[in-house]
């Protein structure tokens, strides 16, 4: 055979970073500060919810667009604590984690020849979600240290050729949380264009120092235009259990549901049960959650100062950006691999949030996912890398 035979398509982007990262620091025995999930255990009910439904012989396919019992309680979680209305029959759609809605919402709604408008630093699969439809993604940076916005460039981002804009908040990497006012401009040019905002909300609840999530559907004549994303792995720290969901007015959702079920016709059945209980927790459960995080984030940007690091403490989700140019490294692939093998602490290279490697070279960024003694073996290792470093 002369020539691999693979697609056009899967040669545009590459194997995630991320994971890469994972592998070099299972080799090296390494505290895993890279890819984000957590290390502590997940609520015992939701555990013995999933081991029920298993018990009853919940084990077949789910409806296809997601089990009546959990789209009835995401609706009434979103009417709780948004105001906003979804119809369980028409509005929503459960996938395998918010990775599948993502992939299947551009996928229902965006065509070749398209242009899709992520921020960035990005959370990595959405340049490669865009490019699975033949779409071009069209990048607006946000900048340190607030991870503003420029306005201009993000009108001049839009075009006739605009058909999606995608936006995650609270924001992996970096932390930010847009506030009314940003959310407003987006707002106002997806109306002025005629465009889709897709809203990957996965970590809605973890936000801090007062920062307030705001769901973009919530704004005025959004809500008609807004693919809404969420789902277990971060609320309710389950990112194996992949049940993730899509809120979308119906004309969307009937798109969306569709390319779902040839994609992998439903999300598994008995997690979908315990997903009901999840999204039906009280309030409190979440105020828990953000508190503990605070917690770990109050612990570990501090450490990461003290061993070098310039660190841009995040408002919401779990990740810190940090700043290595105190370090003397060229670039940050050098730097992570440096970290992992020499230090034991892996993390992941700012250059891969970006479509220009180059906005990344002195970027790092680490998550706090993890129990307190976990952080603590980290820092331990960090401090003693820069007591072994020669001063710069
Ligand atoms: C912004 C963002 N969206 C989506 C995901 C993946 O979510 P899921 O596990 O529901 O597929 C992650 C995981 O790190 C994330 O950071």
């Amino acid at each position: 055979m002369t020539r691999v035979p693979v697609s056009q398509r899967s040669l545009r982007f590459t194997e995630s970073v991320i994971r890469e990262m994972t592998r070099l620091c299972l080799a090296h025995g390494g505290v895993n500060l890279a890819q984000g999930f957590p290390d502590f255990p997940a609520p015992a009910a939701l555990k013995a919810a999933a081991a029920r439904a298993i018990e009853a012989d919940v084990n077949q396919y789910a409806i296809t667009w997601g089990a009546r019992r959990l789209r009835e309680a995401l609706v009434a979680k979103t009417r709780a604590f948004t105001g906003l209305d979804y119809d369980p029959d028409t509005d929503v759609t459960v996938c395998c984690g918010s990775t599948e809605c993502m992939a299947a919402t551009l996928l229902a709604l965006v065509d070749p020849g398209d242009e899709v408008i992520v921020f960035e630093p990005f959370y990595e699969n959405y340049g490669p979600d865009a490019i699975l439809c033949g779409a071009t993604p069209r990048f607006v940076r946000l900048r340190e240290p607030d991870w503003a916005f420029d306005p201009d460039e993000l009108d001049r981002a839009f075009s006739n050729r605009t058909r999606a804009i995608i936006i995650n908040t609270p924001n992996n990497p970096t932390g930010k949380v847009f506030s009314a006012g940003e959310l407003g401009q987006v707002a106002r040019l997806c109306r002025k264009w005629d465009v889709v905002a897709v809203t990957d909300e996965i970590y809605e609840h973890i936000v801090y120092d007062g920062a307030r999530h705001i769901p973009l559907a919530s704004l005025e004549g959004m809500r008609e235009r807004t693919v809404t994303i969420s789902g277990l792995s971060k609320s309710y720290s389950l990112t194996g259990w992949r049940v993730g969901w899509c809120l979308a007015p119906q004309p969307l959702t009937a798109a969306i549901r569709k390319v779902h079920d040839f994609l992998t016709v439903g999300a598994p059945a008995p997690l979908q049960e315990a997903a009901a209980e999840a999204v039906s927790f009280p309030r409190e459960y979440y105020d828990g959650l953000a508190d503990d995080y605070r917690e770990r984030r109050d612990f570990l940007v501090p450490a990461l100062e003290s061993a070098g690091f310039r660190a841009f403490a995040p408002r919401g989700a779990y990740y810190v950006m940090t700043d290595i140019s105190g370090f003397g490294f060229d670039d940050d692939v050098t730097f992570a691999r440096h970290l992992v093998a020499d230090g034991g602490v892996a993390a992941v290279p700012g250059s891969s949030f970006y479509s220009d490697p180059a906005a990344g070279r002195q970027r790092l960024r680490f998550h706090f996912a993890r129990r307190r003694e976990t952080l603590e073996a980290a820092v331990d290792r960090l401090h003693r890398l820069r007591r072994r470093a020669p001063a710069s």
